[in-house]
């Protein structure tokens, strides 16, 4: 559940209940009880009723209360203010389930506590669990449950207690835990605001002792710190790194954390606009940091401290809410939006899907317009994120195809692996040595500085000519240049790598960290890989991020197929080759390369001009 609580906002409510089971009658009675019912609208009420004929109900009470409609487009939700001694309360209800559902799980609506109401004549039938269920699926561990309509049993213990042990049964074996359970009679008023003299032998708590005793414990500012970065400004050589504080709070000697480079930073100085000279900062607030230290960031990735860090991981449960009018297609790649990140992903498995005007279990895994589904979700990168349960603000995401909102939904880490665990691992027994002679001693010889140009583009596109144009002219010119080329080193180094995703991955990896020794050497090193994945690149260019330099060999797909140098295209397209990029393999292209070369446009001559004089540009001495 969201919780955002600042010390005077409203806490929270939703009630999860059938109609009959008295929900109305609960929440007009609850009001009523606390006396918050204007003057006079109680009896105009019941004279009303009384001359219409008709018995009078709680529930017309409630409806003369909810005059506060929300007016949002994606907000179908009516809200009910009242407050006890202790603070003040929103009741949030939706028409429906279906309404209640999306709003929950999108995120319009959010709530800090859940009040489960049963109907304890009937005891735990398939509606009671249908609405447990409902609580787990939207991430509410914590319910108040009210069994109503004691009076109907007599005020019976007995009963009471038979009901109860049913109940803590299921909802214990679905992982929702249960803080009080209160005997009441919402028509007769008994355990609502007093101790109700017919059930002397219930010791606990009334509903609103039992609402005001609820801690909110989620307080966004007492949780793990997490700050999505919005943006990089750039001033000259200082880089401000800017969003909000999601959770928890920072102080200006805090070591951070990036994710999910899994990269340390030192802080600065912390910039507010205004100035500001607190040394804390808090959730909900939105600042600018200065690090000590050059990082590789970007828009997406996510500040935490060293401890409590939010998980990174490429596979998750969730539970979603559809929208679409189409329904999902397993083989389709979507985007997931999570706090400031955006990430490619597949639906890669349907594990439940629950209609939810009935909350019944369909037969079919088919995810249709307003079905509520438990998923597992693939993503291409790694993504950033909490569980739900835990912290709301990483826990929750929204689907995007072409443009438009699809679907919402929250997060279950359940035991799928955190990458953290896998990546840029330091092995606290390697110690790495000094070099004896600096970089800058071996540059000093040199006509150039060291680089790393990573040339990534379709098998075709030309990257292997003009590596090896390239290299032919910068040795002319007395450069320490290399040429790293994917063909090559999948026959010696990289010969146990094949072309799955897992594998190019590792390829990526190998070929970067054999880049950044060259480069230590004093070479300038040009890469010839097609490394298709935007999220390795990112990580190949974060070893040496200050000499680092992505070069976008740039041509259409129709055109390397025609050109189809190897003629491997025409051999994967009869399917002999397996993973062939560009044809059943991806190819992510670059969103900002340092240079595009178009070879579809350019002849090799006038393409290799244009990047020798970056190079020289970029990385050459004059000696003069
Ligand atoms: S990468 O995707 O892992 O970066 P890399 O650049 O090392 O690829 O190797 C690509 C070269 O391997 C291509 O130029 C082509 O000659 C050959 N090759 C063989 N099988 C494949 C395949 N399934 N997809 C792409 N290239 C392939």
């Amino acid at each position: 559940m969201d919780a955002h609580l600042d010390d005077n906002e409203s806490i929270r409510v939703v009630t999860v209940g059938h109609v009959d089971h008295g929900k109305s009658t609960l929440i007009g009675r609850l009001i009523y009880d606390l006396g918050q019912v204007q003057d006079g609208k109680y009896e105009e009420l019941k004279k009303v009723t009384k001359k219409r004929g008709m018995g009078f109900e709680w529930a017309f009470l409630l409806d003369a209360l909810q005059t506060e409609r929300n007016q949002g487009i994606t907000i179908d939700t009516t809200q009910i203010f009242f407050k006890t001694k202790k603070r003040n309360y929103i009741f949030i209800d939706a028409p429906g389930h279906k309404e209640f559902l999306r709003n929950m799980i999108t995120g319009a609506s959010s709530a800090d506590l859940a009040i489960l109401i049963v109907d304890v004549e009937e005891g735990i039938q398939e509606q009671t669990k249908k609405h447990g269920y409902l609580l787990k699926l939207l991430g509410i561990t914590d319910v108040v449950v009210v069994f109503n309509k004691m009076d109907k049993i007599k005020f019976d213990e007995q009963k009471f207690l038979e009901v109860k042990v049913k109940l803590d049964n299921f909802l214990n074996k679905i992982g929702v835990v249960v803080n009080n359970i209160i005997p009441v009679s919402a028509t007769s008023g008994e355990n609502i605001n007093n101790k109700s003299t017919k059930m002397n032998w219930y010791k606990g708590l009334n509903l609103v002792q039992a609402i005001d005793d609820y801690e909110v414990k989620k307080e966004l500012s007492s949780l793990p710190f997490r700050m999505p970065i919005q943006d990089i400004y750039k001033f000259d050589d200082k880089r401000i790194i800017v969003g909000k504080i999601e959770s928890g709070t920072l102080s200006n000697k805090d070591k951070l954390l990036f994710s999910p480079s899994n990269s340390v930073a030192t802080i600065k100085t912390i910039e507010t606009w205004p100035k500001n000279k607190r040394d804390v900062f808090q959730a909900g607030e939105c600042i600018g940091i200065v690090l000590n230290e050059k990082n590789f960031l970007e828009k997406g990735d996510v500040i935490s401290h060293n401890s409590n860090p939010p998980n990174l991981v490429n596979t998750f449960e969730a539970n979603i809410f559809w929208l679409s009018e189409q329904k999902i297609n397993l083989s389709k790649k979507y985007i997931l939006k999570l706090a400031t990140s955006e990430h490619k992903i597949t639906f890669k498995k349907i594990l439940k899907v629950i209609d939810t005007e009935s909350l019944d279990k369909k037969e079919k895994n088919i995810v249709k317009k307003n079905d509520v589904a438990e998923v597992v979700i693939n993503s291409l990168s790694l993504v950033t994120a909490d569980n739900f349960a835990l912290n709301p603000k990483l826990g929750r995401f929204s689907i995007v195809d072409n443009y438009s909102v699809v679907g919402g939904g929250i997060i279950n880490l359940k035991d799928y692996p955190n990458q953290r665990n896998f990546i840029n691992k330091p092995n606290k027994n390697i110690i790495p040595f000094d070099f004896s002679i600096t970089e800058t001693d071996r540059t000093s010889r040199l006509e150039h500085r060291p680089g790393i140009i990573w040339f990534t583009g379709l098998s075709g596109s030309g990257k292997s000519t003009i590596a090896r144009e390239i290299e032919k002219r910068l040795f002319f010119k007395g450069y320490n240049v290399f040429v790293l080329d994917g063909d090559n080193l999948r026959q010696g180094l990289n010969k146990d790598l094949s072309f799955s995703p897992e594998d190019r991955t590792e390829n990526i990896r190998r070929t970067a960290e054999v880049a950044s020794l060259f480069s230590y050497a004093g070479f300038l090193v040009i890469i010839s890989l097609i490394s298709p994945y935007r999220s390795e690149r990112k990580k190949a260019r974060s070893i040496r991020p200050e000499i680092f330099r992505e070069i976008y060999i740039k041509s259409s797909l129709e055109k390397c197929i025609e050109r189809d140098t190897k003629g491997l295209y025409a051999k994967a397209k009869k399917g002999m080759i397996e993973n062939f990029t560009g044809i059943s393999a991806p190819y992510e292209k670059p969103e900002s390369p340092d240079l595009v070369l178009d070879t579809q446009k350019n002849n090799i001559k006038d393409t290799v001009g244009l990047l020798e004089n970056y190079i020289v540009s970029e990385f050459g001495i004059s000696k003069n």
